[in-house]
């Protein structure tokens, strides 16, 4: 017995058409028409699009950050994202420092245990490279963890020395893991952060990011750029949020480099304005680096029209206002870094998509297809083809609401969306071929315990020229 959806239109990275889909057990087996048995759940999708589940590459769940936790676990992160078409994500693992990668690993691993509605991976955060760590770089490899982030800003909680970044980069090199970089000046932040609570502005949000300059991202984004030319490593540049730091991208691409960039949806919609509202209100929108200019956001959209940027994530990282976010009333500095949007993300991708900002393919590519090849797990994920992981959306691209914090089912208990109108909402969701969300609510298969680590591939990046080299004929596999 299987599934079949039926009266969608099926949309993809490449190609935009008219056909039914039929699952059988985790697997989509089949795309055509006439495609039922006897027995076969029928899943009417007509009107609607059927696309590859979205994938959230940048997410921070039940992390401790900020003096406190961010607060959504393997649960509540997974169903909010599942209501809002995402299937899978990758979290941050991280070393504690001066501990072994490995620690890092098991904790995150232990974490998801038991309680992971959706499938998901990890990304390793390398706080300290002291030369055994250097070496167990190869096992987070082995183990289906290929990509490694390194922080040039918040000193003494992530930030690295440069040297910690070269030998990283170097490793990644001959390892085939992917280096992913948070580029901002820590240093001279720090310093700028000072003089603002000296002259009187501890108590003000909207400092956070008069001290954060979009032109030390860029200055960053240069300098992470060039280490990994000289390291020949692969470089994905994370959360990027400005002019400067796009541009410094897009010249490292033209001369050949390895680099790819990501941005995240808040960074879109919202300004640094948003941090000025009053009532402390301003603390909802404090994520690093800052929200930034009309300006930056009008150079964003171009990058993703013209392929500059290759993915757009959330960098979810939500912390309550009541008893979090005022952690830092008195001071900004305290105040916990993070957004929360991971549910929100496929609806204000689909309205940028009715506004002309992208097109549909584009949005898949962006959400899905790209995040799953960079990070080593298509065509398991990220397609709708035969032998794929049946992680489906059906997509409603014709619904209008509003956003409220009644809606959201994240652990958060606000929506920087409050009040934004958007149109287009997943009706249904399929995660390895389980019907987890039904007529937009959780089914009782949306159980914790469900969802599965997924072992992802090195990045192939001993090809040049295959930009997005870790396309592969393999066999999707499970660990
Ligand atoms: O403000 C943010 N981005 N919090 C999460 C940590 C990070 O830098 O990604
Ligand atoms: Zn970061
Ligand atoms: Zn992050």
């Amino acid at each position: 017995m299987g599934t079949v959806i039926t009266g969608g239109t099926i949309v993809t990275a490449a190609d935009t058409y008219r056909a039914d889909v039929r699952i059988e057990g985790e697997r989509i087996a089949r795309i055509g028409f006439d495609l039922a048995e006897p027995g076969d759940a029928l899943i009417d999708a007509t009107g609607k699009l059927v696309m590859p589940g979205a994938i959230d590459v940048h997410t921070h769940l039940d992390m401790p950050f900020g003096g406190t936790t961010s607060c959504d676990d393997f649960t509540t992160g997974h169903l909010a994202a599942l209501h809002g078409g995402t299937t899978m994500h990758i979290d941050f693992a991280q070393q504690p420092r001066g501990g072994s990668l490995q620690d890092g690993l098991d904790t995150w691993h232990a974490k998801a245990n038991g309680r992971a509605v959706m499938d998901y991976g990890f990304h390793m955060i390398v706080t300290d490279a002291r030369p055994e760590v250097v070496e167990e770089l190869d096992s987070m490899v082995a183990q289906g963890v290929p990509s490694f982030k390194l922080f040039l800003a918040y000193p003494g909680v992530f930030m690295v020395d440069d040297d910690t970044l070269f030998a990283v980069m170097e490793r990644a090199r001959d390892n085939g893991g992917l280096v992913m970089m948070h580029c901002e000046n820590g240093v001279v932040i720090d310093h700028l952060v000072q003089r603002a609570v000296a002259e009187g502005h501890a108590g003000e949000p909207g400092w956070h990011y008069r001290t954060r300059p979009a032109t030390l991202e860029g200055e960053s984004t240069e300098r992470a750029i060039a280490l990994a030319k000289v390291a020949g490593a692969p470089l994905y540049v994370v959360h990027v949020t400005c002019t400067e730091a796009v541009d410094a991208i897009t010249r490292a691409r033209a001369e050949g480099q390895r680099v790819w960039g990501e941005s995240c949806i808040q960074y879109f919609f919202h300004t640094q304005d948003d941090l000025d509202r009053p009532d402390f209100e301003g603390a909802k929108f404090v994520c690093s680096p800052p929200l930034r200019t009309e300006a930056d956001q009008a150079r964003l959209w171009d990058a993703i029209r013209r392929d500059e940027l290759e993915v757009i994530s959330t960098d979810h990282c939500p912390f309550r206002f009541a008893d979090q976010k005022t952690l830092g009333a008195d001071d900004f500095r305290a105040i916990p870094n993070g957004m929360p949007v991971i549910e929100e993300r496929m609806s204000l991708l689909s309205t940028a998509v009715h506004a002309g900002h992208l097109s549909w393919n584009r949005l898949v590519e962006v959400a899905s297809t790209n995040p799953a090849k960079l990070f080593g797990c298509y065509p398991q994920k990220g397609a709708i083809a035969p032998g794929s992981d049946a992680d489906i959306v059906v997509w409603d691209a014709d619904a209008e609401y509003t956003w409220t914090v009644d809606r959201i089912h994240s652990a958060v208990d606000y929506t920087t969306f409050e009040g934004t109108p958007v149109k287009g909402i997943a009706s249904h969701v399929f995660s390895r071929g389980e019907l987890v969300i039904a007529d937009g609510a959780a089914t009782d298969a949306a159980t914790p315990g469900r969802g599965r680590f997924v072992h992802r591939r090195t990045f192939e990046h001993a090809r040049p020229g295959e930009y997005l080299g870790n396309v592969t004929t393999a066999e999707p596999t499970h660990a």
